[in-house]
């Protein structure tokens, strides 16, 4: 009874710690799991990164409470039973992580310390490439053996796979000058390229097979496979980054051995293991960050997914005499960039109707930092990709943002992985009824698309019809932008394209920040839109499956638009590149009398395009791919691309292996970059010019 009335005990600092660290390590342990032997992450890098941070920073201050079992005190994930274990002959280490450019001001300063040196270090800089740490063992030359990180002492002999990895030489080259070491472990990365991971996952989905969520993941998993004849069918790649032991017979000659890192990898390059192009050496932390910086810029170009730059002092006896703690040296670090994926909690979805009705599942997010800046909206593409993602309102999701790309939801996490738990009601994602933006039926091809059948009813699809016809490809209508467009559909001034050839002034000037000034600008630049071309004209009508391309395609063919408005399917489909369903879209938007009627007023309102006589057409370039970056003087860009489409050729606005020929002017940037990684022609202002030359 009188314990009733007791005071219930405060815990203490070193309780609520003591308790803390507890649960760190029990998640912390759960996800090496995951990550390590099941391949199968849970959570992003990014949040496993923040519980390991906190746990060592809460075993700083309470060291008392360390203990030898920590996670923090292995490198993470135990070696599986079914694999062999070894011991590699030299501990793989891990490498400690810096965020920004005072830790790095720092990791310097540190490093001079103790050498006590005012000589700023050379650094050996790579990429760090997010893949799976491997050791090989080359015994006079000879692999012997390939093992995983797994804890850092013992590892996983994986030698199976990793024989059927290209890459991988089987056997050293001798070269004059150094002798092959008796014993001689290689360091490095085996990962899966971007475009062989795209390949396989396309695969993958076609055969109703599992896909991965990442690189890395495929590449793990692909490792850990038990039969060779799996790995060998995947496009596993290799990179060397160092050394483990190096061992000369009694009476060989070592004495050659390089001194400085940089040298040892030109040595193995030599020997025929592969180094990674994009690395290099720099004087001081200031240049490693130049470096870094760089790297960055060209992130999205590689064909290997980074999650940062790695720089290591690059001179050996320095590495020696710094030496390492307990988990990673002391003469590198890993200096992160921003992750690509993060989790956060998807809020509410809604749904966007686009410029031909479809409908499509946009999330609403907790903002998060992701890939370099704040993100609050992301694609969920269809339905059919919320089910296969298994995601409802109220879920923790990873948010992927890689480049420009739009972010996309690519995984739910489980709520036992949660990191951050908070009691959330989950609710379904079901698709409307109605459309959302006029209330009209929804149609369906199944459970994958789903379309507004409101047609230009439907002011969603009036304003996305809009900002298309007055897009750059389109009618390029400069100052007609998308938030002018829905302004002034809301402000019921515009309902259709040819109502923006009857925009007055006055009308003009009741918007809200619409000056004299910028209203007589518009003004002017639609008045100079009247006159187009024909495959301008056609592209901005925004006919279903109807690009660029084809717009060009169909103004050669027919000539002009009367030729066109009376071709059936079968006429259609005599065009380059328009098969049948194309041709049904274009037939069913002609015999539709609004849109003709929306042709008809926009004659009527003085729109003309030149008829294809302006300009011989041809297919000189047909087949051929550019892409066009960076400035030219003596023409625009948009000219550049017209006179191209004109010869046949198709024109695109990013680099890929489809690509042809890049046009790199003044200012061309990764884009360029991309095209001489692709070995793919890049060819400046004049070569274009010598090329429309001969074909005009
Ligand atoms: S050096 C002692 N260099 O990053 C040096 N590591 O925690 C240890 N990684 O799992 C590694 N690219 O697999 C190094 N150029 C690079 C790397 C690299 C990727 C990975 C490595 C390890 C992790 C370091």
């Amino acid at each position: 009874m009188a314990d009733k009335h007791k005071e219930p005990a405060i815990p203490s600092d070193a309780d609520r710690a003591a308790q803390e660290i507890e649960s760190l390590r029990e998640q912390i342990l759960h996800h090496n799991a995951l990550y390590h032997e099941q391949d199968a992450p849970a959570i992003p890098d990014a949040d496993y990164d923040r519980l390991f941070d906190r746990l060592l920073a809460l075993e700083a201050a309470h060291p008392d409470l360390l203990t030898p079992d920590s996670p923090t005190q292995r490198v993470g994930g135990a070696a599986l039973d079914s694999f062999i274990q070894v011991q590699h002959e030299q501990p793989m280490m891990s490498l400690a992580k810096v965020f920004n450019e005072e830790d790095l001001v720092a990791f310097e300063a540190r490093i001079l310390r103790q050498l006590d040196s005012d000589q700023v270090p050379w650094y050996s800089c790579e990429p760090k490439v997010d893949g799976v740490a491997v050791s090989l063992l080359y015994q006079d030359g000879v692999l012997q053996r390939a093992a995983t990180r797994g804890d850092g002492v013992t590892g996983e002999d994986i030698t199976h796979n990793v024989r059927t990895i290209g890459d991988v030489p089987l056997r050293l080259k001798p070269v004059d000058g150094v002798e092959l070491p008796r014993q001689l472990e290689v360091r490095g990365e085996i990962y899966m390229s971007r475009a062989g991971f795209a390949r396989m996952n396309e695969e993958a989905q076609a055969n109703g097979e599992r896909s991965f969520v990442n690189p890395r993941n495929a590449a793990a998993g692909t490792l850990r496979q038990l039969d060779p004849r799996m790995a060998a069918k995947r496009p596993l790649c290799f990179f060397v980054y160092g050394t483990g032991l190096v061992h000369y017979a009694a009476g060989a000659d070592g004495t050659a051995w390089p001194g400085r890192l940089s040298e040892i990898l030109e040595l193995l390059g030599r020997w025929g293991l592969p180094l990674n192009p994009d690395r290099d050496v720099v004087c001081g932390y200031q240049d490693f960050l130049r470096y870094a910086q760089e790297l960055l810029q060209k992130r999205d170009a590689l064909d290997y997914e980074i999650d940062g730059a790695v720089l290591k002092v690059d001179e050996l006896a320095l590495q020696d005499e710094l030496g390492a703690t307990s988990r990673t040296p002391r003469w590198a670090m890993a200096y992160k960039f921003p992750a690509e994926e993060v989790s956060t909690v998807l809020r509410d979805v809604e749904f966007q109707v686009g410029r031909t009705g479809a409908i499509t599942p946009v999330a609403r997010l907790e903002p998060v930092f992701v890939g370099g800046v704040t993100v609050s909206n992301a694609t969920l593409h269809n339905m059919a990709e919320v089910a296969r993602l298994g995601v409802q309102i109220g879920d923790r999701v990873i948010v992927r943002r890689a480049g420009d790309v739009i972010p996309k939801i690519v995984q739910r996490v489980d709520p036992t992985d949660d990191p951050e738990p908070e009691t959330r009601p989950r609710r379904p994602i079901e698709i409307p009824t109605e459309c959302p933006a006029c209330g009209s039926e929804i149609e369906s091809d199944g459970d994958i698309l789903y379309r507004c059948s409101g047609g230009l009813v439907c002011p969603a699809q009036r304003k996305e019809a809009l900002k298309h016809f007055c897009s750059r490809g389109a009618l390029d209508i400069e100052g007609l932008g998308d938030k002018l467009i829905e302004q002034l559909v809301d402000a019921g001034l515009l309902r259709d394209a040819a109502d923006i050839f009857h925009l007055r002034k006055e009308q003009l000037l009741t918007l809200e920040r619409m000056g004299d000034k910028s209203a007589g600008n518009l003004l002017a630049a639609i008045e100079k839109a009247r006159h187009t071309t024909l495959p301008r004209a056609l592209y901005a009508l925004g006919i279903r499956e109807v690009g660029e391309a084809t717009a060009q395609a169909l103004a050669s063919h027919f000539g002009g638009l009367e030729a066109l408005l009376e071709a059936d399917a079968e006429a259609l489909q005599q065009v380059p590149d328009v098969g049948p369903i194309v041709a049904q879209h274009i037939a069913i938007f002609f015999d539709n009398a609004d849109n003709r009627e929306v042709i008809r007023r926009l004659r009527e309102a003085g729109v003309q395009w030149t008829e294809q006589s302006a300009r011989t057409v041809s297919d000189a370039l047909a087949g051929k791919t550019f892409v066009l970056t960076g400035s030219l003087e003596s023409m625009t860009r948009d000219e550049a691309r017209d006179r191209l489409l004109a010869l046949g050729a198709k024109v695109t606005g990013s680099v890929s292996k489809k690509t042809d020929h890049v046009v790199a002017g003044p200012g061309a940037g990764s884009k360029r970059d991309k095209a001489e990684q692709l070995e793919i022609d890049v060819m400046d202002e004049q070569a274009l010019l010598d090329l429309l030359a001969k074909h005009e």
